[in-house]
């Protein structure tokens, strides 16, 4: 199975992506004869071998998708050794770090190799990915997934402590990502490993006090330009909203009084709903229940407003540049 080109037909031995439902899908590797139980019954391997990525496929209770492996599938279907990155934190490293088509780029831990498909995708077809985790088995099985996935000559995997031993490589890397418990350490010898043109980094860190320690180390070995963001995915809620229409009275007289009952109307029935919202513990600014407002012609419009409170802390990504030499 290649990760790299896209092929038109699934193939025995292929890693595919089985779309079941909506956040419903896991990876699957195909086999002459197997037979895999799914939440709509029986698949036979034998129904998908051979037919084009984006099939519907039927099984006993029902029928799912088939569908061709991407980075940002296997992210969300590989299996975990470690907590990884996702998409929205991958992007902006990969932006971030200026990668493209032929970069060399240094990273640690390796984990569950969700990054590092990602970084593949962007700098094949002549970049170079050397990876390092220090757990042995780790090691083993992302050696083993880049092969199956048909990147093996991309990427260079090397069991090592980076914090105590370093890279051991010099002048190659246009970018290095650390995601490590303490990634300062590491932060010399990631230098060591840069090329004299120069270049990005990028630490990942769950806690501020261990982007204190890394901006500290950055500082002191010379990097420049450092800046530390979250990302968020930001939800909006879809709402509609109905203004009364202003009435400025009779051509142009000074009636304001039907319009000051209206929208002392309005704001009666605001106030009593927001009494309602904070008992039923809703947002202040939710106007999902409230019931449409007689007030004669309205101005109905969609909008949309993020929640107040947004979930979702990865951690923080702490970039910088190293200048040329
Ligand atoms: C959170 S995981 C990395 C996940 C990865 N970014 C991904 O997206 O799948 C951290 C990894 O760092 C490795 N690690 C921790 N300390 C290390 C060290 N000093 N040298 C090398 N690897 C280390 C761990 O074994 C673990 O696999």
């Amino acid at each position: 199975m290649s990760f790299r080109v896209y092929q038109d037909r699934t193939k025995v031995d292929d890693t595919v992506i089985l779309y079941l439902k909506y956040h419903y899908m896991m990876p699957l590797k195909l086999q002459a004869g197997g037979v895999h139980q799914t939440c709509y019954g029986a698949l036979r391997h034998d129904d998908v071998i051979g037919k084009r990525f984006g099939s519907k496929i039927p099984c006993s209770k029902g029928y799912l998708y088939v569908l061709h492996p991407t980075a940002e599938l296997w992210t969300v279907n590989l299996p975990h050794r470690t907590q990884i990155l996702y998409t929205p934190d991958i992007s902006m490293v990969l932006f971030q770090l200026d990668l493209q088509p032929g970069s060399v780029v240094v990273e640690s831990g390796t984990g569950s190799g969700s990054l590092s498909h990602a970084i593949i995708r962007t700098i094949a077809p002549k970049g170079h990915l050397y990876t390092f985790d220090f757990h042995e088995q780790r090691v083993e099985k992302i050696k083993q997934e880049f092969k199956e996935h048909d990147v093996g000559d991309l990427a260079t995997v090397r069991q090592r402590d980076v914090c105590s031993d370093g890279f051991d490589l010099e002048d190659v890397a246009d970018a290095v990502f650390l995601d490590l418990p303490k990634p300062w350490l590491a932060i010399p010898s990631a230098k060591k490993s840069m090329k004299p043109s120069g270049g990005r980094i990028c630490c990942f860190s769950p806690c501020i006090e261990q982007v204190q320690n890394t901006c500290e180390e950055l500082n002191n070995n010379g990097f420049t330009d450092l800046s530390t963001m979250e990302c968020l995915l930001r939800v909006f809620d879809p709402r509609a909203i109905n203004l009364p229409i202003a009435d400025i009275g009779d051509k142009g007289s000074a009636d304001t009084n039907s319009q000051d009952k209206k929208m002392q109307k309005v704001k009666e029935t605001d106030d009593k709903m927001e009494k309602k919202d904070s008992k039923n513990a809703r947002g202040k600014n939710d106007f999902r229940d409230r019931p449409g407002r007689d007030f004669g012609p309205c101005y109905s419009f969609t909008t949309a407003a993020p929640p107040e409170k947004m979930p979702g802390h990865t951690g923080y990504l702490t970039f910088a540049s190293l200048p040329p030499v």
